[in-house]
């Protein structure tokens, strides 16, 4: 596969999938307290996309995936399962939301800490969105991947965290993941050369302790080896001929 270069109708369709993916994060936050299960977090998305949005919540059935969202608490990387377990005062949590609107898909994940958190956790998390901002910076024609993982790894890095290198960000249109990878590390000026009419993920995902992970016995939920904590914020992005746009922008960020 190669990178494809979307035209201006389906760049529309990959704007309004974007914006409904932010929307379902903007929804569920209020229900993101204490003593909620995963699995009830799951539910509210899951109903919001298809009775709200009539959309389709792209995690359910892929490659076997269970539900419509993932939950990803404390040393959860990524891909965790919603589950019965309840959350408590204390916790984070990535909440990962892919919605496929008139075919084309929107992606993106942020951060919840459930009641009040530790210091650690909270400057984890804001270390991990600030990465992904940097690496946003990088995005226009004529960038390389390369720019955008030297950027997310020099802040991560430089701050004491580690970089998860199994799991990248990605293409992103008809299909859930298409080319390219897109590393969350690397060197400046290295990789493949960003062009207009491309969108991509970025979503670093970034360790307290160690870098390496491990995958559980349900073939799905990435946890850290160490067991420390580790924090993951994504969003979509449109290279424009002069720069770039963010599809899946929250009000908050505005
Ligand atoms: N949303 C994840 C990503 O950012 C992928 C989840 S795959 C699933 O690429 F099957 F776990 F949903
Ligand atoms: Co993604
Ligand atoms: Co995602």
């Amino acid at each position: 596969m190669s990178i494809t270069i979307k035209n201006e109708s389906e760049i529309n369709k990959m704007r309004i999938a974007g914006k409904l993916a932010s929307e379902v994060l903007e929804m569920i936050e209020p229900h993101v307290i204490p003593g909620v299960t995963t699995n009830e977090l799951n539910k509210l998305c899951h109903d919001y996309i298809v009775e709200e949005q009539q959309a389709i919540p792209a995690p359910l059935n892929y490659r076997g995936f269970p539900k419509s969202i993932c939950t990803s608490v404390n040393q959860t990387i990524c891909h965790g399962i919603p589950n019965e377990k309840r959350l408590k005062k204390g916790d984070i949590v990535n909440i990962d939301i892919t919605v496929i609107k008139d075919e084309y898909h929107g992606d993106t994940s942020k951060m919840f800490a459930v009641g009040t958190v530790s210091q650690f956790a909270q400057r984890l998390m804001k270390v991990t969105q600030e990465s992904l901002y940097l690496g946003i910076e990088q995005v226009k024609p004529g960038a390389t991947l390369g720019d955008i993982g030297h950027a997310i790894q020099k802040h991560a890095e430089s701050n004491r965290y580690s970089i998860v290198r199994e799991f990248c960000g990605h293409g992103i249109g008809k299909n859930f993941h298409e080319d390219p990878h897109v590393m969350h590390f690397g060197k400046a000026g290295k990789g493949e050369v960003l062009e207009a009419g491309m969108i991509i993920t970025i979503e670093p995902m970034l360790n307290l302790g160690k870098r390496h992970m491990k995958v559980q016995k349900d073939g799905w939920t990435a946890v850290t080896k160490d067991r420390s904590l580790s924090a993951q914020w994504e969003h979509t992005i449109l290279i424009t001929p002069t720069s770039h746009e963010v599809l899946t922008f929250r009000q908050e960020e505005l």
